[in-house]
């Protein structure tokens, strides 16, 4: 029973998301012909992809309780490894090691609502096989939205499963917008977590109120690498969890 309520949550989560994308292009009238196409494919096959969801995250559910390395808030699926490194007043600092592995897409000239809905499902239906090996890859959090001034847009990131040790492992994206991106280590300051279901005006207050506790205590960081780190579903009405990070420079 518990198991049919989680399938339905899923496929419920799959086709919000879908629904959300497609409205937004409608009503944006945005020519992104071939994620249109992806969406129609995809809404049909929704509910087969909330049931593999489903059971893939209690996979990766277990195999991360046995390597408890994550740092940050607890979730049911895995979130990359990291180190607390430090605390201030009103932030945390983490150390997230060399080369964790991280889908990303970039949406430019967009606003953040219809920016991260079309980054959500560009990830989403890579991870969902539309991959040259028709490949599921468990789901992970947080889901990470970057603000992009220079492109006027958003990027948003799925961080890749911690058993694939390299890009090759990785199946080639079907979508030419996808990209594999290799993270450096990074001591990353952090705000949060914080509740509710925050847009982006919530999160760029977080992100003010960050900076100012690190210019209070003398420490410099890179403005452009701001993340609104989302570790909870839009299905998720209590205990909601979102964070803002931002990297330490020397
Ligand atoms: C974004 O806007 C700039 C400036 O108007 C334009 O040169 C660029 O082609 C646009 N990019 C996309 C993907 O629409």
């Amino acid at each position: 029973m518990a198991m049919i309520f989680d399938m339905f949550r899923a496929s419920a989560f799959v086709f919000v998301l879908l629904f959300v994308a497609a409205i937004s292009l409608e009503v944006q009238g945005r020519d992104d012909e071939s994620l249109l196409r992806l969406v129609a494919s995809a809404s049909s096959s929704a509910l087969t992809v909330g049931g593999e969801e489903t059971r893939i995250n209690n996979r990766a559910f277990e195999s991360r309780k046995s390597s408890d390395d994550s740092c940050g808030p607890q979730i049911s699926i895995e979130t990359p490894a990291c180190d607390v490194v430090g605390k201030g007043n009103g932030y945390e600092l983490r150390k997230y090691p060399d080369a964790q592995i991280w889908v990303e897409t970039l949406v430019e000239n967009s606003t953040y609502n219809l920016a991260t809905s079309i980054g959500f499902v560009r990830c989403f239906l890579f991870i969902s096989g539309g991959n040259s090996k028709n490949m599921e890859i468990e789901m992970t959090g947080p889901v990470h939205i970057t603000p992009v001034l220079s492109e006027a847009g958003y990027k948003t990131g799925f961080f890749v499963p911690s058993r694939f040790k390299s890009v090759n492992d990785l199946p080639t994206p079907r979508d030419p917008k996808i990209k594999f991106n290799v993270h450096k280590e990074a001591v990353m300051a952090v705000i949060g977590p914080f509740g509710g279901f925050p847009g982006d005006f919530d999160y760029e207050a977080e992100f003010s109120q960050l900076k100012k506790y690190l210019d209070k205590d003398g420490l410099k960081y890179d403005e452009s690498s701001a993340v609104f780190a989302g570790y909870s579903s839009p299905f998720e009405i209590r205990n909601r969890q979102q964070e803002v990070h931002v990297k330490i420079v020397s």
